[in-house]
């Protein structure tokens, strides 16, 4: 009895660590830019869903999320034009002193997401990967690991 008390305090600790870790950002400008970001996870869940059969293939739905990946690309540059003051920022201080490179990778997401052919699974299983590839160059880069 009293271990299972003691493994069920230390999980409580863990738990609390956990919460702590993940504040919440507060700064505007921060919650602009992971909300874009966000936009962008919902997008590419929606495609992936399709691509891999989990989700029904829905064009609407899927002409939708491209759209999302398109525009919120063109609107990176604007959204982190200006550094947030926010302990919850993963955006890495590079950013703003490679800001070129920074907008060649979101030009780079625009290209891949306009060319991705959402009427059909096969068009997204054909787009994805390239999409993807470019999510990833830029969080290698720009966004601290977590
Ligand atoms: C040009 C650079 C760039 C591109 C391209 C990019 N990201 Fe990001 N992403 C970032 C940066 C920087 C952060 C950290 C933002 C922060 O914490 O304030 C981030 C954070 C995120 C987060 C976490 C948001 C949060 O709530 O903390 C998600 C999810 C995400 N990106 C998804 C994507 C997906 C999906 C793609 C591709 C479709 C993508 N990103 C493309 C730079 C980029």
């Amino acid at each position: 009895m009293r271990i299972a008390t003691k493994v069920l305090a230390s999980a409580l600790v863990l738990f609390a660590g956990v919460a702590i870790a993940e504040v919440e950002a507060t700064d505007p400008v921060v919650i602009a830019q992971k909300d874009l970001m966000k936009s962008f996870g919902g997008a590419m869940k929606t495609l992936g869903g399709m691509a891999s059969g989990e989700v029904a293939f829905d064009a609407t739905a899927a002409e939708a999320a491209k759209a999302t990946l398109v525009t919120g690309s063109a609107d990176i540059h604007v959204k982190f034009e200006k550094a947030g003051n926010d302990p919850a920022s993963e955006a890495k201080p590079e950013i703003w002193t490679n800001w070129d490179d920074f907008v060649k990778k979101a030009d780079a997401l625009n290209a891949a997401a306009t060319a991705v052919d959402a009427t059909s699974v096969d068009g997204i299983k054909a787009g994805m990967g390239a999409v993807g590839g470019a999510c990833k160059d830029c969080h290698t880069t720009y966004r601290v690991a977590s």
